[in-house]
């Protein structure tokens, strides 16, 4: 093992969503609501919904390659998966042995962990401190969910919210400081919130039976006004302390990347940090709630459109169930 001190370098980002485009008018043929109440609530115009066939892991499996094409690196330098999702292929075993198999890598260690929506920020505390722990030299990060897959479509107060995606970060050590791309991380939780969003049944508290099929009870349930509550004040506070414990104000940083629940809470947020809608990225127009990947299909957009580039400072915050929450501070 090595002595120097090891910093973690984002290498590569990558994102995927699939081809089938779901509109707001598409969805009022299958339940009572408009494109207006849609637009009007959250933001939202359309979604990428995944074909049958594709799980969970086809799309962590895409946004892996393209995160490691950007990264200039092949699947033989990866030390380790590490896969945030609430949506696995199956209970068990962990989306990130599918995610192994389908890249053609053997004997790398393969985690899966489940925080919801903030899979970006504790994917990257757990992969930093893997990194700068010197256990691992190159982390292969992703998060992906097929919430189609767990969404009641007899649901208006739900199904119109959520669109299936991923997105993949290649994480290296380096012995360089300037090139430390994680300038700090935090995250939390509160369990007292988590009857507000979860899917009720299938696990060890209402295993499967026929009243609990009968009753939906396999799908997300979700108390929309007290997530949209919690999520405005807990990602607000979470932003600001973490510009506070660094010195910073969200003048300093470049892009301001929230998780992509509702465009009304992303401008709540954006005014509680008192920054310019241009340095706010909304993604949610085109692909709705994706779940962990929304901030990376947006930090993955705003590289494409070569608006972040090398040195560009990020904060990026998120909530999801649990309710979970985390934040940090990039630099590209
Ligand atoms: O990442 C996971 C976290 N999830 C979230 O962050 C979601 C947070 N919550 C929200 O974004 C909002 O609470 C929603 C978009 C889910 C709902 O917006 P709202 O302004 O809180 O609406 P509401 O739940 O208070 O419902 C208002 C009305 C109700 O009708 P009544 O009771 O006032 O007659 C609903 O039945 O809107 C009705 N409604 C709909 N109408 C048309 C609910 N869903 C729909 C719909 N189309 N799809």
């Amino acid at each position: 093992m090595k002595n120097n001190r090891q910093f973690t370098k984002i290498l590569g980002v990558g994102a995927y969503v699939p081809e089938k485009v779901v509109t707001n008018d598409d969805l009022c043929k299958i339940v009572d609501t408009s494109d207006e109440w849609i637009q009007s609530r959250t933001g939202i115009r359309e979604r990428r919904i995944a074909r049958a066939d594709q799980t969970t892991s086809d799309l962590c499996v895409c946004a892996a390659r393209r995160a490691m094409e950007n990264a200039n690196i092949s699947v033989g330098d990866i030390d380790l998966i590490l896969t945030g999702t609430i949506t696995s292929d199956t209970a068990f075993p962990s989306t990130s042995t599918f995610v192994q198999k389908k890249l053609g890598v053997k004997d790398i260690p393969c985690i899966d962990y489940n925080v919801a929506c903030s899979g970006l920020q504790y994917g990257l505390e757990i992969a930093r401190s893997f990194i700068e722990s010197q256990r691992y030299k190159k982390i292969l990060l992703i998060c992906g969910d097929k919430l189609s897959a767990v969404t009641d479509w007899q649901d208006r107060s739900t199904c119109v919210l959520f669109g299936d995606g991923a997105g993949a970060i290649v994480l290296s050590a380096t012995e360089k400081e300037e090139e430390n791309s994680i300038i700090d991380i935090l995250l939390g939780a509160n369990g007292e919130h988590t009857e507000i969003l979860m899917m009720p049944a299938g696990g060890s508290r209402e295993p499967a039976s026929e009243e609990s099929v009968k009753g939906r009870r396999h799908f997300l349930k979700m108390s929309g006004r007290d997530v949209f509550r919690e999520a405005v004040k807990i990602m607000g506070s979470c932003a600001q302390e973490i510009l506070d414990r660094n010195g910073m104000s969200a003048n300093d940083v470049d892009f301001v990347v929230t998780h992509q629940a509702n465009w009304r809470i992303i401008d709540a947020i954006r005014e509680r940090l008192n920054v310019p809608s241009e340095k706010v990225c909304v993604t949610i127009d085109k692909y709705g709630n994706t779940s962990a990947s929304s901030c990376i299909i947006a930090i993955d957009s705003l590289i494409g459109s070569n608006k972040i580039v090398p040195g560009s400072k990020v904060l990026t915050v998120s909530f999801g169930a649990g309710l979970t929450w985390g934040a940090a501070i990039l630099k590209f």
